[in-house]
């Protein structure tokens, strides 16, 4: 399926604090879920939806997260040699499916600046965002949903799902007019509000397709929350100038930045491998009953 957005900006040039010791020698993306790196499914999601060209922003640290789009041809060619045809097809498909480019951000200063970081790799083409955090397990990727969105009302678009009051601080939330049972009019973007000051209970899990103007906007943006360019800020600027639209996504999202998070994520999608499901449940029951 071909789409009129073609680019895809995936930022992961982040630390990985909340996944110490671990991330102290592996990239925080390539944590599996089960035997996937967080970041295939990212990709996935972003090939799934039509995407092309998929930009990771990136850090010098993090070659592991490069190198896992490359051909492996030393392994390849082993696993062709003793037969595992189908294995050898499947570490081959990720990097044969798309066409990876890595920028570098060279100081962490924000989300809004990692993106921007794409500018001169996106040019003046609109593009989806997706961070790598969010896994969103849907019938028709959130980034398609997106996309759809975009192309129909021309508008750029980002997801929001309903959390409860106590989680504002955790997102950016947005207010604004209800358009349509799925899709509202915003008008106002906050970074991490605490409760009281929250304009809504709609949140942003990682998911945005934006027009290139957004470049100007962060180019603008001064330091916000934690004295970071944040990108929520630069939105609001472009929600003021060429309008935004938020759209409830159908779909369930997991935090996988989170480590009970991860563990869910893990569960759910070890569970629907039938060869692993009875032995998921089987441990599920013997831990349940507080079995060592
Ligand atoms: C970022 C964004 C925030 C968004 C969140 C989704 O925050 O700044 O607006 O709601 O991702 O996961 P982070 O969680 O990276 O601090």
């Amino acid at each position: 399926m071909k789409s009129k957005v073609r680019k895809a900006v995936i930022p992961a040039a982040g630390l990985g604090t909340r996944f110490l010791p671990v991330t102290k020698t592996v990239s925080k993306e390539m944590i599996p879920i089960i035997d996937k790196p967080m970041i295939h499914y990212i990709v996935e999601e972003a090939l799934e939806s039509g995407v092309e060209d998929i930009i990771l922003i990136t850090s010098r640290h993090k070659e592991d997260l490069e190198r896992y789009f490359d051909y492996n041809y030393e392994l390849e060619d082993r696993l062709m040699k003793s037969g595992k045809v189908e294995m050898a097809r499947g570490i081959k498909k990720i990097a044969e499916s798309c066409n990876v480019i890595c920028v570098y951000q060279k100081e962490p200063a924000g989300l809004g600046h990692a993106i921007g970081c794409a500018r001169s790799v996106v040019g003046a083409e609109p593009f989806a965002v997706l961070l790598g955090d969010d896994l969103i397990d849907s019938n028709i990727p959130c980034t398609r949903q997106l996309l759809d969105v975009y192309e129909k009302e021309g508008l750029s678009v980002v997801g929001v799902m309903e959390v409860p009051l106590s989680e504002t601080s955790k997102y950016g939330i947005v207010g604004g007019s209800v358009l349509s049972e799925r899709t509202l009019r915003v008008e106002n973007l906050i970074e991490k509000p605490a409760p009281e000051d929250a304009p809504s209970r709609f949140a942003i899990p990682g998911r945005y397709v934006v027009d290139s103007s957004i470049f100007e906007s962060i180019s603008k943006t001064k330091p916000g929350k934690n004295g970071e360019i944040q990108f929520t800020d630069a939105l609001m600027d472009l929600a003021q100038k060429k309008g935004l639209l938020a759209y409830r996504f159908d779909g369930d999202r997991y935090d996988t930045g989170d480590r009970i998070g991860y563990l869910d994520a893990t569960l759910t999608f070890g569970l629907r491998r039938p060869e692993l499901r009875a032995g998921i449940l089987a441990l599920l029951e013997k831990h349940g009953k507080g079995e060592k």
